[in-house]
């Protein structure tokens, strides 16, 4: 079925200059990127985010660290879009995160781990709503 979903290029993998693999790797799987967007966030926007984490033992430095630097966000469209898109970024923690994924081949931590992407359609929409209003973030 035809899904959107967001992915979020963070911090590190904007510093790293990894926002073009991320956008080679959404596009050569046939997904398409319909919106794209390169912000400065709040502290505030990413605790929208993140609201489902707060509390959590990682929350305080997850926010200080989403919102360290810019961050490129684009709503990706395709059949299964929500489940694909995580299949390609690869399990969180970047250490166990298999060869081939975005994670597993770039990242070696848990907490900076290059991308964010909805883990599921309701999420998604809510995750656009936040990022992609004015309010979010400017440069
Ligand atoms: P993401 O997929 O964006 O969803 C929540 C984020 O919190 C996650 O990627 C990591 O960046 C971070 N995170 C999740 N678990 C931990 C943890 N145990 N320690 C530090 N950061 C974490």
């Amino acid at each position: 079925m035809l899904e959107r979903t967001i992915v979020i290029v963070k911090p590190d993998g904007v510093k790293r200059g990894l926002v073009g693999e991320v956008i080679k790797r959404i596009e050569n799987k046939d997904l398409k990127i319909t919106r794209l967007r390169m912000i400065y966030p709040t502290t505030e926007c990413i605790e929208q985010l993140y609201d489902v984490h707060k509390g959590k033992s990682f929350y305080e430095d997850l926010v200080k660290f989403m919102s360290s630097g810019p961050i490129v966000a684009m709503v990706v469209e395709g059949d299964e879009a929500v489940r694909v898109v995580r299949n390609l970024i690869g399990s969180t923690d970047g250490r166990e995160a298999l060869p081939g994924t975005i994670r597993g081949d770039y990242a070696l931590s848990i907490r900076e781990n290059i991308v964010h992407a909805a883990d599921s359609t309701e999420r998604a929409e809510y995750e656009i709503k936040i990022v992609f209003s004015e309010t979010c973030g400017d440069f």
